[in-house]
This record gives C-alpha cells, sequence and structure tokens, in this order.
C-alpha cells in the first residue's frame, strides 16, 4: 500500500504563524507534526508516500527530505493551490497508480497505532475504508449515516441535522476506483473538490464503503487550542509527569513542573516552567512563569510573571515590565498569545500607562 500525505492548505486557523511556516511543521513536544505522520505510515509497513505541497514546498521538503532516515522512500507532488482534499488524490494520481493507498491530512495527530485500522484492506477489494470517530459536535465534520446494519449508506458535510455522530477523520483507505471519483465530481460551494463527495459518489455507484471507529484520542491540529491539547497528551505520553532536558540545556535557579521537554541550546533562568510546556532549540526563558505552551525555536519569554497557553512561532519573543529583576509579585498579568515567527510583543513598553497590570 502507498502513503499520500496531505501538507498544502492555506491554514488560516493557524494565522499568524502560517503566514511564514507550514502548520503541518509546528512541532508537537519538539518533533514536527509531519514527522509522527510519517513514523506512523512507516510503523504499519507503508514506505512507498508522497507528500502533497502547495506554497510551503521548500521547508517542507527540507524538514522531511527523501524520507530515509525512516526507512521511507518520500516524494512531493505540487498541488497549485488548496483546492480540496479530492484535488489531492486529483494531483497524486500519477504517483498511485491503481495501487490502494492511505491518505493521511498532514495536520492530524492520533493516539493509536493504524495496524487496526490498514488490517485487511488490500485483501478486501473494498472501494474505500474510512476512519469515523464518535463527536460531540457533528455538524462541524463529515457525518457517515450508517444503515441498522452498521454499513455506510451516506455522507453529508458539515449537516444541519447530523444523521449520526460519528465523524471522518483525518485518515482514508482507498482503491483505485477513487480516481474515476475524484474526476467525476464537481466543486462544492467553497469551491474544493470535496472528499466526501467523491466518497459520496462511490457509494452511488454501488462500490463497498467500510469504516473502523476510533478508540484512543484523535487531534486535528490546525487551531491553537486543539494544538495545545495534542501538546499536553503527547507530552505526557512522553515524559509522564517528568522532565526530559537535552543535552546542551541550561536551567540555572528555575523550577521545571513536569512533564516538560527542553531542546537543545535552551537557556530557563529564575524562572517556573512547566506542566506542558515544550521549549525548543535555542529558546531563552528568563524571569517568567511559562504553563501549557509550545515555544518554537529560538523564541524567548522575558520577564513576564505568567505565559499560559501559547505558542510562539520561531524567534519570536514576548517581554515584560521587570526584565532585571526576576518576577515580581502582582506586575504583569496571565498573557494567552498565537505569535507568528519574529514576533515581539512588549507587555508594558511602549503605551503611557498602558502596562497591563492585575489586582
Ligand atoms: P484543512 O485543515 O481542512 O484546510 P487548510 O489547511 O486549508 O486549513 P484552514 O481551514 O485553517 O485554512 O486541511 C487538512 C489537511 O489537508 C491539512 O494538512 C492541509 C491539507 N490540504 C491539502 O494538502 N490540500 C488541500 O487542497 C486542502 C484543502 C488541504
Amino acid at each position: 500500500m502507498k502513503g499520500l500525505i496531505l501538507s498544502g492548505g492555506s491554514g488560516r486557523r493557524l494565522r499568524p504563524l502560517t503566514h511564514t511556516s507550514a502548520k503541518q511543521l509546528v512541532p508537537i513536544a519538539n518533533k514536527p507534526i509531519l514527522h509522527y505522520v510519517v513514523e506512523d505510515l512507516v510503523s504499519v509497513g507503508v514506505v512507498d508516500i508522497a507528500i502533497v505541497v502547495g506554497d510551503t514546498v521548500e521547508e517542507v521538503r527540507a524538514s522531511v527530505g527523501d524520507g530515509s532516515r525512516w526507512g521511507a522512500n518520500v516524494t512531493y507532488v505540487h498541488q497549485e493551490a488548496p483546492l480540496g482534499l479530492a484535488h489531492a488524490v486529483l494531483v497524486a494520481g500519477e504517483f498511485l497508480r491503481d495501487d490502494p493507498f492511505v491518505m493521511y491530512l498532514g495536520d492530524n495527530m492520533f493516539e493509536d497505532s493504524l495496524d487496526r485500522v490498514v488490517d485487511g484492506f488490500v485483501d478486501s477489494g473494498d472501494a474505500a475504508r474510512l476512519l469515523l470517530a464518535g463527536v460531540e459536535d457533528p455538524s462541524a465534520f463529515g457525518v457517515a449515516e450508517l444503515d441498522d446494519s452498521g454499513v455506510i449508506v451516506g455522507l453529508v458535510e458539515k449537516p444541519a441535522d447530523p444523521p449520526s455522530n460519528l465523524a471522518l477523520v483525518g485518515v482514508y483507505l482507498f482503491g483505485a476506483s477513487i480516481h474515476e471519483a475524484v474526476r467525476s465530481i464537481q466543486p462544492s460551494a467553497r469551491g474544493e473538490l470535496e472528499i466526501t463527495d467523491a466518497i459520496q459518489w462511490l457509494l452511488d455507484d454501488g462500490a463497498a464503503v467500510d469504516h473502523r471507529v476510533l478508540d484512543g484520542w484523535w487531534i486535528d491540529t490546525g487551531k491553537k487550542d486543539p494544538l495545545l491539547a495534542c501538546n499536553r497528551l503527547v507530552l505526557a505520553r512522553m515524559a509522564g509527569d517528568g522532565v526530559v532536558i537535552d543535552e546542551g540545556a541550561e536551567v540555572v535557579d528555575s523550577t521545571l513542573v513536569g512533564p516538560v521537554v527542553v531542546a537543545a541550546g535552551a537557556r530557563i533562568v529564575d524562572s517556573t516552567v512547566g506542566p506542558s510546556v515544550a521549549v525548543g532549540a535555542g529558546c531563552r526563558i528568563e524571569g517568567s512563569t511559562v504553563v501549557d505552551s509550545v515555544l518554537m525555536e529560538g523564541s524567548a519569554v522575558l520577564g513576564h510573571r505568567r505565559v499560559v497557553a501559547s505558542v510562539l512561532g520561531r524567534e519570536a519573543q514576548v517581554q515584560g515590565a521587570h526584565l532585571s529583576g526576576g518576577p515580581v509579585d502582582g506586575v504583569g498579568a496571565d498573557l494567552s498569545v498565537l505569535l507568528g515567527d519574529h514576533s515581539v510583543v512588549d507587555v508594558a513598553g511602549g503605551v503611557e500607562g498602558g502596562a497591563i497590570r492585575d489586582g
């Protein structure tokens, strides 16, 4: 079976981070999401992989390369614009040929291995196998309609009146008939070739569309809060309530509350960090408290009392009022931000009387 990872898209919901870089390369516990995806595929024997890329092609290629470090063979397929998940299948036709394949959304993460999902698909001869998860708000997703015997009979995109609570999640298995389906459908009202329409086309054509229901957690990391939730879960899995400090990182007069990971070259001074913080390579935290956050490479939190639930892009910087003396009680409010690469937030500086103060 081949693998098709979707790493194009516009990433509007993670702006401004995605103005300068690919959302699939945001690190979770200091490792890019896309690397987890490749590892997941390789772990179930899928090593012949194409990654669909858009504007961020160079960055994605620099991060993943030819896949040899995972024993995979990774190639790249260019999609001129994010014209839909079914459009991504269309542009990858030459790579996929008539082989069965796993399509994996490059910003999705799963708790469990795909073993149970891919097991037996190739021999089944089914046209597709979908992965479904019970969700609380099905009207935000593509939703499956099942008959009394549990067979999928239809799919609806973001239904006002959902036929079930089972949403399609970011892994799909397809056989060769999907190619005719993606060629046969028309763009939706939002101008995209929808994969749900292509699967509905298969169903209408009388094809067998099987499914599996997910047990473990699944997260679409394309927004800040789910991204932080994912970071918490992966850090807990990796470090429990412990602390992982890479060689070459420096921690001085500080308290780390696990789970926390600290990458090489990071420097933490006079601070409290954690729980659930990933400190990227070369980051600086001084005189501050940082909780439940992702600090990307080279970013810094300096002299701010509490930074919580935040994502700092590469080289981004938050600085507070009291740069020299370490944390000062009652000065500086909790700050929660999503900062693009190279942004600077000076919480107390600039505006007269504009410092944020609590108490
Ligand atoms: P989405 O998160 O649904 O779309 P998006 O990246 O455009 O994000 P936003 O809604 O915030 O603007 O896409 C799911 C995954 O598929 C993601 O990794 C991007 C990728 N993708 C493509 O590769 N090509 C496409 O045409 C689309 C729509 C998405």
